[in-house]
């Protein structure tokens, strides 16, 4: 996984970027933690009023939470992600309760679907985490009715997981010129992104609250299951991997609220904009 640097570079092969990454996604069960981040969909769905009946594409839905969310208020939803194992994991929630939702294996730099055909675009913590982020912002306006909604949920730099992402990229330094992930958890850089495609981008910080045993728990929970940290502790050596341990311990029990387990509140950006007419 890419992580720290703040500008990408016309050498940077973001083709190998992609490919890297989805092999990060694929590492782990991301599902076992995406489900734990259910309320995040609810509230960006709540956020981006989506009306029943309507046409709803979830970019990178992962196990398809925000999909699920939105197939909740009586929407017409469709998943994509690149990873296929953890569309499976979504097509079982998704029956499971019953809901008709479509998942599809795609790019979210290369949808595979028509100009304009969805009244709203979700995607919470996935396009973020796209390697070539002007692609990703094109797809999203490029798929979205002109006065149709674009909703996303993003991890600011400044907030608990942006600080994991900068603790593992001082052991494991990302590959020069690409740009961060949390650079969308910033308003300016996406009305940088997304320009005078949108006519209005509304903004809202809030927090995600992590909810362990203790610090202990979350950090073998995250190094089993969460690619990014997954893999960056198989990258490293022994020495590597009780340093970066240590770090992320530290980082753990100072962003811990709680006494005798773990509640840890996550800053994420909640994005609303209108796709322009
Ligand atoms: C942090 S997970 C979020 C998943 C889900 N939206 C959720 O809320 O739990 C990031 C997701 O982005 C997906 N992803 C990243 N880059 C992608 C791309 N270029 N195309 C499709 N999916 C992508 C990954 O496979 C992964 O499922």
């Amino acid at each position: 996984m890419t992580i720290t640097s703040e500008t990408t570079t016309p050498t940077v092969d973001l083709a190998a970027v992609k490919a890297r990454q989805q092999r990060t996604w694929a590492a782990g069960d991301y599902a076992a933690v995406g489900s734990t981040l259910q309320i995040m969909g609810e509230q960006l769905c709540e956020a981006a009023e989506l009306r029943p009946g309507w046409q709803v594409l979830d970019v990178a839905t992962g196990n398809g939470g925000t999909a699920i969310a939105a197939a909740r208020r009586g929407c017409d939803v469709v998943g994509v992600d690149y990873v296929p194992a953890l569309l499976v994991h979504a097509r079982e929630r998704a029956a499971a309760e019953r809901y008709s939702i479509r998942f599809d294996e795609g790019d979210a730099e290369a949808l595979p679907y028509g100009d304009a055909g969805f009244d709203a675009v979700t995607s919470t913590l996935g396009c973020m985490f796209t390697a070539d982020h002007r692609r990703a912002a094109d797809e999203l306006l490029r798929v979205c009715r002109p006065g149709g909604v674009i909703a996303l949920a993003n991890w600011t730099p400044g907030g608990f997981i942006g600080q994991v992402f900068k603790t593992i990229g001082g052991h494991v330094p990302p590959p020069p010129g690409v740009t961060s992930p949390a650079m969308w958890g910033t308003e300016n850089y996406l009305r940088t992104l997304f320009g005078a495609g949108v006519s209005a981008l509304r903004t809202r910080t809030r927090t995600f609250t992590f909810r362990y045993r203790s610090p202990q728990h979350f950090l073998e929970f995250l190094r089993t299951n969460y690619g990014p940290m997954l893999k960056a502790f198989e990258i490293l050596d022994d020495t590597g991997r009780e340093a970066l341990a240590r770090d992320l311990q530290a980082l753990m029990t100072e962003a811990n609220t709680a006494t005798g387990t773990l509640a840890i509140p996550s800053e994420y950006l909640e994005v609303v904009a209108t796709r322009s007419a």
